[in-house]
């Protein structure tokens, strides 16, 4: 965490660095050559104003003139130089006139040569005499006319040395660098202030991110902007939303898992155990009892046919759930499919003095997609329903209702009925109303799971209305 506020550091302050030291390169580089022009222009004021002291000059002897030049050159700041036409130096204000003749000849001094050329010349050079950086300004003159010389002078050269220049540039650059490392600091004060307040809430949200692996699930990160650094935080809440519905729904998943794999265990020990109970009573003697034997053997045949339906049951749930049933889809026609069902349960409605009936044309001109086997399965559960849930001399119709892509199979008794509050778990698994009496009539509660199932494989829905005491009427759709 600490890193990233680092790198932002070292980011801001050497992009400062960066800016800093090439404007000041650029700035005291400019300020050299500036400041050159602007004294090469003071020089050549300074030359013409000399010139104008020296053609008005009335002195009488070189002695004099020398003092004169000197005088001269003392108060423009400058050394002053005469050179004649070839190049001998006719005065200078520096050196005493006997060692005049010993000086050099100046023809071949750049400055001379371009006011030789030009009218004027200027140049830099380092002194080896002095040890110093000159400025030397050429002149030309063009009406040469003073009298004490013999050799009249037709250059004027003036020498500005440069040190003084260079104590300005570097006191420039002096408050430059100053300056600059005043910006720099500056910048480091407000970087620090500013990366913090830019790393700040990455590192709420590490930190809010932290306790969620740590298996704080409910932790939500505070959305306090709008910028990339909300969105995450907006991300993040979203995601722990949409991870606690799905950790919501597991924990729903597995508890229906053991719900069911519980009751698996106990419907299939109930059975178990009353077998268990009619065998033992049978070898402990009342096998040779013929007012018993033959009603206890009876009653164990039942509960194995029980034990046998149930895992047939469980056995279909199981496939059609892990996608193992296959169903093969055809068209068929509708019609026949419920008189077969209801031709099959007839005898069971008689036995309990139902009458069992398919409405008039019911489903007579309707072709419909589906598997046959599972659809008759369907409709079997929902009858045998409507016929143990009924009351004796009641009624069970059977009545189809067209709605256009698909038909509606509705299967309407005038039983019990489903009180309200059961109706939204009637599908569940092993769901039963009235344990007592489903047990009784033999269900397991798996008929009605079976029925869904089998249903939405269709791409189609189970529907139940009912009022108690009335009856009960189950719809199941399919399609054409
Ligand atoms: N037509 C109906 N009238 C009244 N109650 C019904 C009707 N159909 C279902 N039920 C209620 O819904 C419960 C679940 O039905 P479901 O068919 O799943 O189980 P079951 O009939 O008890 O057992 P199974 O069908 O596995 O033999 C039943 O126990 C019963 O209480
Ligand atoms: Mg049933």
């Amino acid at each position: 965490m600490k890193h990233l506020r680092t790198k932002l550091l070292l980011v801001y302050i050497s992009l400062t660095v960066l800016v800093l030291a090439a404007a000041g390169i650029l700035a005291s580089s400019r300020l050299d050559s500036y400041f050159r022009g602007w004294i090469a222009r003071d020089m050549d004021t300074r030359a013409r104003l000399v010139l104008a002291s020296l053609e008005n000059d009335s002195s009488r002897t070189r002695d004099d003139f020398h003092l004169r030049v000197h005088a001269l050159a003392e108060a423009s700041g400058t050394r002053i130089t005469l050179i004649a036409a070839d190049g001998e130096v006719v005065m200078d204000s520096e050196v005493p006139l006997v060692k005049l003749p010993g000086v050099e000849n100046h023809l071949q001094r750049p400055e001379v040569q371009s006011a030789a050329r030009f009218g004027r010349g200027t140049d830099t050079r380092h002194s080896t005499t002095v040890g110093m950086d000159y400025l030397y300004v050429a002149l030309r003159l063009d009406t040469p006319d003073v009298r004490v010389l013999q050799k009249q002078p037709a250059y004027l050269r003036m020498s500005l040395r440069l040190d003084e220049l260079d104590k300005i540039t570097s006191e420039v650059r002096f408050n430059i660098i100053l300056t600059s490392l005043i910006g720099l600091l500056l910048v480091t004060v407000a970087s620090v202030a500013l990366s913090r307040r830019i790393v700040r809430p990455i590192t709420e949200i590490a930190e809010s991110v932290a306790t969620i692996r740590e298996g704080n699930l409910s932790t939500r990160l505070d959305v306090r902007t709008k910028d990339e650094i909300g969105l995450v935080a907006t991300a993040v809440n979203e995601l722990m939303e949409r991870m606690n519905q799905y950790i919501t729904q597991l924990k729903k998943l597995e508890q229906v898992r053991s719900e069911f794999l519980g009751n698996v265990s106990h419907e299939l020990r109930t059975p178990l155990f009353a077998l268990q109970g009619f065998i033992e009573t049978l070898l402990d003697g009342a096998v040779d009892d013929p007012a018993v034997n033959r009603e206890f053997l009876e009653k164990a045949q039942a509960h194995t046919a029980r034990l046998d339906t149930l895992l047939k049951d469980l056995i279909d749930i199981s496939r059609i759930e892990s996608g193992e049933m296959r169903m093969s889809f055809r068209y068929f026609a509708l019609g026949d499919l419920l008189k077969s069902v209801v031709d099959a349960m007839g005898p069971l409605a008689e036995s309990r003095t139902i009458s069992l009936t398919l409405a008039p044309d019911a489903g007579q001109h309707h072709e419909v997609m589906g598997d046959k086997d599972r659809l008759t399965q369907m409709l079997t559960n929902l009858i045998d329903n409507a016929i143990k849930y009924n009351t004796p001399g009641g009624s069970v119709t059977i009545g189809v209702r067209d709605a256009g892509e698909k038909v509606w199979v509705d299967v309407a008794d005038t039983g019990v009925g489903i009180p309200g509050e059961h109706l939204p778990r009637i599908f569940e698994r092993f769901y039963r109303v009235d344990k007592e009496r489903s047990r009784e009539a033999g269900g397991t509660g798996l008929g009605l799971a079976i029925v869904k199932h089998i249903a939405e494989a269709h791409g189609g829905k189970v529907e139940v209305k009912s009022q108690p005491g009335k009856g009960s009427t189950f719809s199941f759709s399919v399609k054409k």
